[in-house]
């Protein structure tokens, strides 16, 4: 059986290769649907790790390495990949005792070309385009996706479109638009209206919509849990822990686990913890209401990545968190600073929204709902080097509402060896603190 797109809430199919993205019946989300039948008996998890270190596309890709699990009909010469994912998992002792666990590790998806998990969407979302034969890709952005969209479609050769809020865009992000040649809009609203103006008009210009409302883009972000569970040696992690803005990670994530633990790969469900910033928190309010509806809110936050007041993929994430017996939880900007502040300090990085997984981690422990014992994989979803300003203004404790509980600030010496001696004799080291 080929794959197919699938409404979540209707069950109505369509064709892989319509140009749709949300079901015309009813307006709920589409899955793509593999036949899972058929992989239960042709993959396995010796099938990937005979392709671990491969150096040939399309298997050297994080994403691609799985195949047959995100888009298996789909001829290679079609595929656009750079190649991403392949992202280190890294074991975090000070970090795990900082958040109060034995055992954390941190993915680190802005290792991706781009610097964000963004990439492994792209590579599903631009590989699709180019198989439908489009020659325009679009998104509404609060930076990440533009950034990755923007690449890719200049890698594969097609125009890129982006639309950017009039404000709060880190300078990281905007800067990969514009120079990767996408053609970049601001638009005098914020990341909500930009995407429905985005879907308004991709549907009146036919050009292709890239935000993680396209089904395709999800295929490629489950393979940031397909790679954990595979770095894991296919263990299931007691957690996984992810910042939520749009929820088009979560939602994957949801996707992956049901399909790993259906093909049974992993024997047991990890559980999904979704962590929103205090001022954007919609999926929060609704699960402390028992997941009854989403109620859109005006979002605020210094982790712009994230700041979104109605995510496209709500009812998607709903479902990952019945599927795993996942939780959410809201941090505030000044725990996102904070903990953003820890896992740079261990020499890793990443930049505000990514940090919302270690202080979600952190309360999540301290609220008793994480148990010490439990080991748990916070996603790192971009790179430090994307928001260079939150970083500068958080050490000189510049940021508004927000009090730096780990500045390092920077000295500034007369050009002599006794001034600077000075300066290092009273200094204590930051992994010391
Ligand atoms: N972390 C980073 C660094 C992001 O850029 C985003 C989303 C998220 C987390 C949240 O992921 O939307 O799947 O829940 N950035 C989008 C963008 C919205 O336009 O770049 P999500």
């Amino acid at each position: 059986m080929l794959s197919v797109l699938k409404c979540i809430d209707c069950g109505h199919e369509y064709p892989i290769n319509d140009v749709v993205y949300t079901c015309e019946k009813c307006g709920g989300l589409l899955d793509v649907i593999h036949d899972l039948d058929t992989l239960k008996r042709t993959v396995s998890c010796s099938t990937f790790d005979a392709r671990l270190g491969a150096l040939d596309a399309p298997y050297n890709s994080g994403v691609w390495r799985y195949k047959e699990l995100i888009y298996p009909e789909i001829a290679p010469d079609y595929i656009v990949s750079r190649p991403e994912g392949n992202t280190n998992l890294y074991r975090t002792p000070r970090l795990a005792a900082w958040a109060g666990v034995n055992t954390l590790y941190c993915k680190h998806e802005g290792e991706n070309p781009t610097g964000s998990f963004k990439d492994r969407g792209m590579t599903g979302g631009l590989t699709q385009a180019r198989s439908l034969g489009m020659t325009r890709v679009a998104c509404a952005s609060t930076g990440n996706t533009s950034a990755s969209l923007a690449a890719y479609a200049a890698f594969a050769g097609i125009e890129g479109i982006v639309f950017f809020q009039d404000k709060q865009v880190a300078l990281g992000k905007l800067s990969q638009a514009v120079a990767y040649g996408a053609t970049c809009v601001q638009v005098a609203a914020d990341f909500d209206r930009n995407m429905e103006l985005v879907r308004q008009i991709g549907q009146d210009l036919g050009i292709y919509v890239l935000n993680s409302v396209n089904p395709f883009r999800l295929e490629g972000q489950k393979a940031i849990v397909f790679e954990i569970v595979q770095q894991l040696r296919w263990q299931a992690p007691d957690w996984i822990v992810c910042p939520g803005g749009n929820l088009g990670n979560s939602s994957a994530f949801g996707k992956a686990l049901y399909e790993l633990r259906a093909l049974g790969f992993i024997d047991r469900m990890p559980r999904l913890a979704i962590i929103q910033a205090e001022g954007a928190s919609p999926l929060y309010h609704s699960f402390i209401r028992g997941l009854d509806r989403l109620v859109p809110v005006k979002a605020e936050t210094i982790a712009t990545a994230i700041k979104i007041g109605n995510p496209v993929n709500y009812s998607k994430a709903a479902r990952a968190l019945r599927w795993t017996d996942g939780v959410v939880e809201q941090v505030t900007d000044n725990e996102i600073m904070d903990a953003k502040a820890v896992i740079d300090a261990q020499g890793i990085g990443c930049e505000p929204a990514s940090a919302c997984s270690l202080a979600g981690t952190r309360k999540l422990v301290e609220t008793g709902v994480i148990k010490p014992n439990e080991v748990v994989v916070a996603v790192l979803t971009g790179h430090l080097l994307k928001d260079p300003d939150a970083t500068i203004g958080y050490h000189r404790n510049a940021l508004e509402g927000i009090e730096a509980a780990f500045p390092n600030r920077v000295y500034q010496a007369e050009p002599s060896v006794e001034a600077i001696a000075a300066i290092i004799a009273q200094t204590q080291p930051l992994v010391a603190r």
